[in-house]
């Protein structure tokens, strides 16, 4: 690559739709994660990292070769060595190519995986829309029976409610191979007869993917789609069944959902149940989906592998973010520290450095600005912390071998024995701790 001669000078900047990820944010994803943990051990799943670089053709025949992603969503490239590789815009994919690769078959079925990690799409980025993001997903391989599908939207359901805001999770049935074909032979016929009032897009999605029309954001579409026929109506015996015994369990659960017959996915390896998350009352709600999810019986043959039956959702962090702080939904904040040790003068920081390791060891919560050489500083750090207590570690008192202690409510010090200061430290504490 040529370097311009005045390169010095340039200041850089954030690759288009990408974001940092600042400590204030940062909290909100450390959350989301722990959330994730704690669903995951309830409901026994595992974790599983899987790497961000995948080879092209995974995405080529998992995902389909005629959907958005692959068309023109994806960060591919060859390599050095002439590998075709792409930075993975979902997790489905990669996932069942583990599954394989490592013989999960052979594992006691089902599998329950989930995963937490950035995908990468070249989206035109708007509002909740960026080129990386994070998602959270569930995964179950290897079952069959529609109480997985319950329980995945179930568990969609529950970040939601456990964030605090109310949601309604969207469903559909998208039907199987056998009976697919005839609703998509309905759908064309369907959209034929008024192509010429589809938007551009719908067009071209005529010919390459039928059943995407439903899935349009296209204003002058919305009207047409309202009265194209709908899948449901198609079914065949197994999925008409498959579809009710999942809705009943729904019903049992008391999961807020609408049966909505657009929600038919961007991605190709559905079938049967299709669901998103939509925030209440959301009517652009098919532009910012929270998360979505299905099954997709057929991924595992479309990748080489033997017939996997297999259910699983994503939800987008960052559009979870967003809504929580919408809600004012309270995270937990990174514990604050109880106590403060400010120093003064070159051999306290000396010490102090190793002060602050005991106490820590002792398990007290404690704050520094080591950064800081004065005392106004340093309380001043203390005070935005909100501590009970600050140590002051002066040369006076490295010579006495003592240390004051100071009370940030009334500001009363008190000079005390060195060696004595964690268990004085303690006593006042757990003192507080009483009487709060
Ligand atoms: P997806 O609907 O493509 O499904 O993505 C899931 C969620 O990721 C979306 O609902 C949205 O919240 C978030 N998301 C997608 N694209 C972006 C973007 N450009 N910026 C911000 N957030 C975004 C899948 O990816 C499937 N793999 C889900 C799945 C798992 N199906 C079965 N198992």
């Amino acid at each position: 690559m040529k370097q311009s001669g005045d390169s010095k000078k340039k200041s850089y900047q954030l690759v288009k739709g990408m974001k940092d990820i600042l400590p204030s944010d940062a909290r909100y994803f450390a959350h989301m994660n722990r959330l994730a943990d704690q669903l995951a051990q309830i409901y026994g799943y595992g974790k599983i990292e899987t790497p961000i670089l995948e080879n092209t053709e995974l995405f080529f025949r998992g995902i389909g070769s005629a959907t958005d992603i692959v068309e023109k969503e994806m960060f591919s490239f060859e390599d050095q060595s002439g590998d075709h590789l792409t930075l993975r815009p979902e997790n489905t994919a990669g996932v069942v190519r583990a599954y394989i690769e490592h013989g999960m078959q052979t594992w006691p079925q089902p599998v329950k995986l989930y995963y937490s990690g950035s995908m990468f799409r070249h989206e035109k980025p708007q509002a909740g829309r960026f080129r990386q993001f994070n998602q959270i997903g569930f995964e179950v391989l290897g079952e069959a029976d529609p109480i997985m599908d319950a329980q995945m939207i179930l568990i969609a359901y529950k970040f939601c409610e456990l964030n605090g805001f109310s949601c309604v999770m969207q469903v559909n049935s998208i039907g199987c191979a056998d009976c697919r074909p005839s609703y998509e032979q309905e759908l064309k016929d369907y959209f034929k007869r008024v192509k010429g009032r589809l938007s551009e897009i719908s067009q071209a999605r005529l010919a390459k993917n039928v059943l995407r029309i439903l899935d349009s954001k296209e204003e002058q579409d919305l009207p047409l789609i309202a009265e194209a026929p709908q899948q449901i109506d198609f079914l065949c015996e197994d999925c008409k069944n498959h579809f009710i015994q999942v809705l009943e369990y729904l019903d049992e659960l008391e999961i807020p959902y609408a049966l909505n017959p657009n929600i038919v996915r961007g991605l190709d390896y559905y079938n049967r149940t299709a669901f998103e998350i939509w925030t209440t009352g959301e009517e652009a709600g098919r532009q910012s989906a929270l998360g979505g999810g299905g099954r997709y019986d057929g991924l595992a043959e479309m990748l080489g592998g033997q017939p996997v039956p297999a259910v699983g959702f994503a939800i987008g962090v960052e559009r979870f973010i967003n809504q929580i702080k919408e809600a004012d939904h309270k995270v937990p904040d990174t514990p604050k520290p109880e106590i403060f040790l400010a120093q003064l003068g070159p051999e306290a920081r000396k010490k102090g450095l190793k002060l602050f390791e005991a106490l820590l060891k002792e398990g007290i919560k404690v704050g520094e600005n080591f950064a800081k050489t004065g005392l106004k500083a340093q309380l001043e750090t203390a005070d935005k912390l909100g501590v009970k207590f600050t140590l002051i570690l002066g040369q006076k008192e490295i010579v006495d071998g003592t240390i004051m202690i100071r009370d940030m409510e009334n500001g009363i010090q008190e000079v005390v024995d060195c060696a004595k200061v964690t268990a004085e430290i303690k006593k006042r504490l757990a003192k507080i701790a009483v009487i709060e």
